[in-house]
């Protein structure tokens, strides 16, 4: 294709929207990718308004179904590349399969969609049309998720017996909803949400982080949701301790009612010969504790290869991937641009006619949301038995 930006369309974004924005900063981050239109929200009348107000020129559209028409008849240079979903999660299979089948690649908020038959239909229909997918687990996009994936599977710790991954923020422990807080009133409601609040909001990232560092996958699980905001129907306090397919134990947990944390993801993993600890408040950093040894850390841009812990040979694109000098903190914005740019890398040889890989490596897949969502329902199924040991189902 012509080297020029790629175009994305939004979905969602308007009135005081909060994701849409670290999105569209990350879009813009390096030039080639440009915000071009938007249907930002469900009323058309509001909708054309906030296109017309937003920061910089975009083309507004009073729906989804209106964006996604009207890009079949634009000429090559302006139909979308991709559109980015930012919708509550009761939004986003409708948009997702309807860009699919107009040929327009799809880069969606997590959880993927409200349940497993929609999760099923996303996946199915990727997979037919061959169309790039991606889901925003937006912390697999720090670098520092980047060499732990590549410490943990290529085994520098040993056999992993044991993961705590963790999702503890503290902004729903009073009843927000009731004030109309705009973030709050959809997350607490099933038709909007989901099957679980706070598991799918947040735990749905615990999960996805655990999967991508370890390449491990959950196989049984016995879960307890709880609700301790009074009033409310979904959860806001998700643990999960599983059996993990190598045999070994993870904790996956997550809370939205712990007063002080704010958004306190974590991953700590257990493996025979050492142990691995990373935080996303302070995401520039991993500790690698070995036995007998001094603790390590390892900073973003600052590692050498051969030095006694990593391995001589610790892939060049990955030594590759910081953008900017270690010191100078990277951060969510730069996580989420991470994510956008190894997105538009499939994009374009996708439009070029090439293979893509989509494969879970750079950011994550349809597959992967898919995973999210069957986790989530199958802890549904567990609570509701007290915790009864449940198996997760087939992957599709
Ligand atoms: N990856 C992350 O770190 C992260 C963080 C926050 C939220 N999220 C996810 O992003 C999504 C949005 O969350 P948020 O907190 O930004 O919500 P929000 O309520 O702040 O924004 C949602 C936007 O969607 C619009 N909208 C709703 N229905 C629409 C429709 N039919 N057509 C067009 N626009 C419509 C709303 O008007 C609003 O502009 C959710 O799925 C959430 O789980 C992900």
């Amino acid at each position: 294709m012509p080297n020029r930006p790629l175009n994305v369309g939004l979905v969602g974004g308007g009135r005081g929207a909060f994701i849409v924005h670290p999105h569209q900063k990350a879009i813009h981050f390096d030039g080639t990718r440009r915000v071009v239109a938007g249907a930002l929200f469900p009323d058309p009348k509001i909708a054309l308004e906030e296109a017309a107000a937003w920061p910089y020129p975009i083309k507004g559209y009073g729906s989804y179904d209106e964006m996604i028409t009207a890009n079949k008849s634009l000429p090559e240079g302006e139909k979308l590349d991709y559109i980015l979903i930012v919708t509550p999660n009761f939004v986003h299979h409708d948009p997702a399969m309807k860009a699919m089948k107009a040929g327009i690649a799809v880069f969606c908020e997590k959880p993927l969609c409200l349940n497993l038959d929609e999760a099923t239909e996303l996946v199915k229909t990727a997979r037919e049309l061959n169309v790039p997918f991606g889901v925003a687990h937006t912390y697999l996009g720090h670098w520092t998720s980047r060499l732990s994936r590549y410490i943990v599977r290529s085994g520098l710790l040993g056999d992993v017996r044991w993961v705590d991954s963790y999702y503890i923020q503290g902004w729903l422990a009073t009843k927000l909803e009731d004030t109309g807080q705009q973030q709050a009133t959809w997350r607490v409601d099933p038709k909007r949400a989901g099957g679980s609040g706070c598991g799918g909001d947040i735990g749905t990232h615990a999960l996805m982080q655990l999967r991508y560092v370890t390449g491990l996958e959950v196989a049984e699980l016995s879960a307890h949701l709880e609700t301790f905001v009074a009033g409310r129907q979904l959860d806001d306090h998700f643990t999960i301790y599983c059996k993990l397919s190598n045999g070994g134990k993870a904790l996956v947990r997550a809370s939205q009612i712990c007063i002080g944390h704010k958004n306190d993801l974590g991953i700590e993993i257990a493996g025979t010969k050492g142990t691995l600890v990373w935080r996303q408040e302070d995401p520039e950093s991993i500790a690698i504790h070995l036995p007998g040894q001094p603790d390590r850390v390892y900073w973003r841009g600052a590692v050498t290869p051969g030095d006694g812990f990593l391995p001589k040979d610790v892939p060049a694109d990955l030594m590759a991937e910081p953008t900017i000098p270690p010191g100078h903190p990277e951060a969510f914005h730069d996580a989420f641009a991470r994510l956008h740019r190894c997105f538009e890398v499939d994009v374009r040889k996708w439009k070029a006619g090439q293979k893509f890989a989509s494969d879970g490596s750079k950011y994550a897949s349809v597959e992967d949301g898919w995973t999210g969502i069957a986790f989530i329902e199958t802890c549904v199924a567990s609570s509701k038995q007290k915790g009864a040991w449940t198996a997760m189902p087939k992957r599709a």
